[in-house]
């Protein structure tokens, strides 16, 4: 059985097939960050409006990539929420229309599982439980994984996403959306010490974070350094603020990896693309005798293959939660 993921929640349209095996067998994403680019976030209407305009076109390509037909599908996984409800009603009346058409199964799929889903691409899949650090433009969350289907939140942001933090950062910086990629690039060619910032709630009791006031620190810097005629230093800044970010996120991944007894941490969500998130957590985990596991690349920000990965487990195992309908501010 064939499976196609569906995901429209956000600013990226991507369709995914997975074949009988559950290997990846088409992964196409469009993008539309240069059409939001302008704005410094994501306009609703206009997201809508592209993920119309090209899902069409993508689903013909994604079976191309496959070198399969239509009627070869024989799960249709959607992606329900959290999301833009405009943004997540094409994605759905999509994959309705493609059910009633093929006759096949539909599933609703939360975009947070899908993140927890992309580490699950490698053969032997992670051992749960496992606990998880799914950093994304939405959310910054701890999540204890009993089994597939069965979370705890051990701890999650008061304000800003650490994803969110990354992209505001960058625009007190002047150097671009989205942020993540854009601070990492510039912290590359720091050359001078880093600027230092806070590390919020780091020793603090609690497995929550908070990254808004490392945002007022850096627009503090700024304007300070405008006030006194100075040239921002903008690769140290940058370099500073990710040092900052991921050692709050570090730390607090091994203090609640530790205090639940797990074995196993995985990483997940855009964030997880960046370089030094990925490599620290990495040797803190090897320093603490944890197995760690970070998605591919590709697999970080998002895309369906993640989709249609949650969609085949939940399926297999009989979890049809969640329903088929938007759902903006569904938590896993
Ligand atoms: O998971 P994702 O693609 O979308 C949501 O579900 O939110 O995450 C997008 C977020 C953005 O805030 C972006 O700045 C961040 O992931 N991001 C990064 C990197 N690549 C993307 N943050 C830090 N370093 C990166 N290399
Ligand atoms: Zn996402």
């Amino acid at each position: 059985m064939n499976t196609i993921g569906i995901e429209t929640s956000c600013d990226e349209t991507a369709i995914a097939i997975l074949d009988d095996n559950g290997k990846l067998i088409a992964n196409e994403i469009s993008s539309q960050i240069a059409a939001h680019a302008r704005f410094g976030g994501i306009v609703p209407e206009i997201a809508a409006r592209m993920h119309a305009e090209i899902i069409n076109h993508l689903y013909a390509s994604a079976l191309e990539e496959a070198g399969i037909s239509g009627d070869k599908l024989g799960l249709i996984a959607v992606t329900v929420g959290p999301g833009l409800v405009p943004s997540l009603i094409v994605g759905i009346s999509f994959a309705r229309a493609l059910a009633a058409a093929l006759d096949k199964p539909i599933i609703g799929v939360n975009h947070l599982q899908g993140h927890l889903m992309s580490n699950f691409f490698i053969d032997p899949p992670p051992a749960l439980p496992a606990l998880c650090l799914l950093v994304s433009g939405g959310h910054t969350d701890l999540i204890l994984v009993r089994d597939i289907g069965n979370y705890e939140i051990l701890g999650r942001t008061r304000d800003d996403a650490a994803g969110e933090a990354f992209d505001k950062a960058a625009r007190l910086m002047g150097i671009g959306y989205p942020g993540g990629p854009a601070i990492q690039a510039a912290a590359l060619n720091a050359t001078g010490p880093d600027v230092t910032l806070p590390r919020p709630m780091l020793h603090d009791e609690s497995l929550d974070f908070s990254f808004s006031g490392l945002k007022t620190a850096v627009l503090n810097f700024t304007k300070r350094t405008e006030r006194e005629g100075g040239v921002l230093p903008v690769n140290e800044l940058a370099a500073g603020f990710q040092n900052a970010v991921t050692d709050v996120l570090v730390g607090k991944t091994i203090r609640a990896a530790r205090q639940s007894g797990v074995e196993t941490v995985l990483l997940c969500g855009g964030v997880a693309a960046n370089q030094l998130l990925r490599q620290r957590l990495a040797e803190a985990c090897e320093k603490q005798g944890l197995t760690f596991f970070s998605p591919p690349f590709e697999l970080c920000t998002d895309n369906a293959a993640m989709v249609a990965r949650a969609g085949l487990e939940n399926f297999s195992r009989n979890l049809t939660n969640p329903a088929l309908s938007p759902q903006p501010n569904i938590s896993l």
